[in-house]
């Protein structure tokens, strides 16, 4: 039996933030799926294509190789060679990995290195398809949302923690704008799987959702 975990849910969920927990308790390696397509908005950007024209990102895909390592247990995304880990987690790149995260040949060319990943060891992974799509024979499939307003409010927390000036209002929206375009694509939608437990965050604390994961994980593996 495999000991993969999958964790799906919408953005800001704390999908992260619990796999990375979960993955130091039971020694799992971690795989942030989001960041690989954030290294592919990124890579379009740079190369002035429009996250709309399909055809131009088919045509450029090629020309992007994205690939993970780890540094002292922390995944790091190469793109073309260049470590880009440090310029992924913003806003900007979060809208660019969601725009062209609906393109077929996009998806196919991430999940097959995903799969190759969970083959080659036992992963906690997190991103939107991964129960339904990546690794449908996963131990453990965990659906993990939050109404939008705690997303939106531990975003607003982590931002401003760092320095930066944002809005609350406007981070709610781009939240509820990312949900849409998430759930609502053709390809690979957002959605839980048949067999995936559900977990509302909204009035959990980080360790509470740790525990009550690592107790599924614990479960499942007796079984
Ligand atoms: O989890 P995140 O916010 O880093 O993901 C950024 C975007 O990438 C998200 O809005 C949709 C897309 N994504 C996806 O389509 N499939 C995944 N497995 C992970 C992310």
């Amino acid at each position: 039996m495999n000991r993969n975990i999958a964790i799906d849910g919408p953005a800001g969920a704390g999908k992260s933030t619990i796999a990375k927990a979960v993955a130091k308790e039971k020694e799992l390696i971690y795989v942030d799926t989001g960041a690989m397509y954030r290294a592919l908005g990124i890579c379009f950007h740079r190369q002035g294509i429009d996250p709309e024209d399909e055809s131009r990102i088919v045509e450029a895909l090629p020309t992007a190789d994205v690939s993970i390592d780890y540094i002292n247990g922390e995944q790091q995304v190469i793109l073309n060679g260049e470590n880009v880990t440090g310029i992924l987690r913003t806003e900007e790149a979060g809208r660019m990995a969601s725009a062209i995260s609906k393109y077929a040949p996009v998806r196919e060319k991430m999940v097959e290195l995903q799969q190759k990943l969970g083959r080659e060891k036992a992963v906690v992974m997190d991103g939107r398809d991964i129960g339904t799509v990546v690794l449908p024979d996963a131990c453990l499939k965990i659906y993990l949302t939050a109404s939008v307003r705690v997303r939106a409010l531990r975003r607003y927390n982590e931002l401003t923690a760092k320095g930066e000036v944002c809005e609350l209002a406007v981070i709610e929206r781009d939240i509820e704008e990312r949900d849409y375009q998430d759930m609502h694509r053709e390809v690979s939608p957002l959605r839980q799987a048949d067999d995936a437990i559900l977990v509302d965050t909204s009035d959990m604390s980080i360790e509470e959702v740790v525990g009550a994961i690592v107790k599924l994980y614990e479960e499942a593996l007796a079984k």
